[in-house]
């Protein structure tokens, strides 16, 4: 089994760099299908996710071509397949844009009930309602989700409850339907602009992306594009708690700061140094860390993907801070990882009440889900001593080279290979 093992209590300084976002490029990747000529997807994150993305592709008969790293020329022109292999759509969580794309493109599409993190109940009854709305009829059998329609057409989804993938989704399968839809009570994430401004520049109308309104005029044709993913908010923000927790200083490039103001607020108050640069953000403590109380809530509000991380912080400051999460009913996972390591914290319902002692100790751990792993290893940063962290395949789902990054500027983390060792902890337990 591969494990991360650190070293704590290097301080870390210098620059790193931030790659595109998971979130975007997960719903970008399904949206080639839409386009009717090829696309060129640039600053496309090396990370698990992605991989699985662009093989579900493959496997429904895209041709995809590797132009370097980061940039990809997708032929999704010759698909005729809107079925997603069964083995890859339970990998990932967001396997269910194939069934946006896919309606927006043939009218119909199935997909298994997608996988990803354990996070608790995680329903896509508001993206199946959306679907409906614009003439779709959907049903699941045996965990396969079918949806299909004769035609589609415009309509008012109201959503009753914020939800990026809902509304993704909704955009997806209204791009080319016909007339007019109004999406309400959208989701406003950076990810769902990038969404809809990758769409426009193939030739879709689409307004009001990053407000709760978005209109969608339906198109016939979707022309070929070349389109840069935007950079990942919350792998800046992880690596800005980083050099927090280790009273480093730390400029993370390649980020859009407005993307992060909800982290940066947050990280001022509790007494760390953030200044922004247009494309850039430098974070530096000066000053002993002070205690706040933190609540997860849809963007611009704090997100949830970057709760565990800014806990984990809240364990090294003295005092005690609470910490709500409002969005996901299982994200406390790693809390029980965090004690192993020192931490104290109480949780009480969706409350983490955490007493921080300023000092977290190294220890073996395991990572329950992507941001938890993400949290765990910027405590094993700031530990004392070692810090061994199995299960990281849940982080290279979502972090580009993580350890290669944090080695850049610093950090004593080697991933390793431990031959004849299976995970044996069950998380949390
Ligand atoms: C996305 C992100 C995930 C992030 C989450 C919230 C991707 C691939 N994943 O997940 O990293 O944690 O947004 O910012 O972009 N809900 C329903 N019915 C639905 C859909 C959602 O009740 O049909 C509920 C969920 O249970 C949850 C809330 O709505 O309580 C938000 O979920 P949603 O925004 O849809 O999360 P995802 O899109 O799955």
């Amino acid at each position: 089994m591969d494990k991360f093992v650190i070293k704590g209590g290097n301080r870390l300084t210098g620059d790193i760099y931030v790659s595109g976002a998971k979130n975007a490029a997960v719903a970008i990747i399904p949206a080639v299908i839409l386009s009717d000529e090829p696309c060129v997807l640039e600053n496309v994150p090396k990370i698990s996710d992605v991989s699985i993305g662009l093989k579900i592709l493959a496997e429904m008969g895209a041709s995809v071509n590797m132009i370097d790293d980061t940039t990809f020329r997708i032929d999704a022109t010759n698909l005729v397949n809107s079925e997603v292999p069964y083995e890859m759509a339970r990998k990932m969580r967001a396997s269910y844009y194939f069934l946006g794309a896919c309606l927006g493109k043939f009218g119909k599409a199935m997909v298994s009930m997608p996988g990803g993190c354990p996070l608790g109940d995680r329903p896509i009854d508001m993206h199946l309602k959306s679907f409906e709305v614009l003439g779709s009829k959907n049903d699941i059998i045996n965990g396969v989700v079918n949806v299909e329609c004769d035609h589609l057409y415009g309509g008012h989804i109201y959503f009753d409850k914020v939800s990026v993938g809902a509304t993704m989704n909704a955009i997806l399968a209204s791009v080319k339907a016909d007339g007019l839809t109004i999406i309400e009570n959208a989701a406003r994430e950076p990810h769902i602009v990038d969404l809809a401004n990758f769409l426009n520049s193939m030739g879709a109308d689409i307004m009001g992306a990053g407000t709760d309104v978005i209109k969608v005029r339906g198109v016939k044709h979707l022309r070929g594009t070349t389109y840069s993913i935007v950079p990942d908010q919350i792998e800046a923000g992880t690596y800005m708690i980083a050099a927090a927790a280790t009273h480093g200083d730390v400029m993370i490039r390649n980020v859009i700061p407005k993307h992060l103001e909800s982290i940066t607020a947050k990280l001022i108050k509790i007494g760390v140094n953030v200044e922004e640069y247009d494309d850039a953000v430098r974070v530096w403590t000066t000053r002993p860390l002070v205690k706040t109380n933190v609540k997860t809530s849809p963007h611009p509000g704090f997100p949830t993907d970057m709760q565990p991380q800014i806990a984990t912080l809240l364990t090294l400051v003295d005092g005690p801070s609470l910490v709500t999460e409002t969005i996901w009913d299982s994200r406390f996972a790693y809390v029980e990882e965090l004690r192993r390591m020192g931490a104290n914290i109480t949780i009480d319902g969706k409350v983490a009440i955490i007493e921080g002692t300023g000092k977290l100790n190294g220890a073996p751990v395991k990572a329950c889900d992507l941001r938890a792993g993400a949290a765990l290893i910027i405590a094993g940063l700031a530990a004392d001593g070692i810090t061994e962290i199995e299960d990281i395949h849940h982080i290279e789902r979502g972090y580009q080279d993580m350890d290669g990054k944090l080695r850049g500027i610093g950090a004593d983390i080697e991933k390793r290979y431990f031959p004849g060792e299976s995970s044996i902890k069950t998380c949390g337990a």
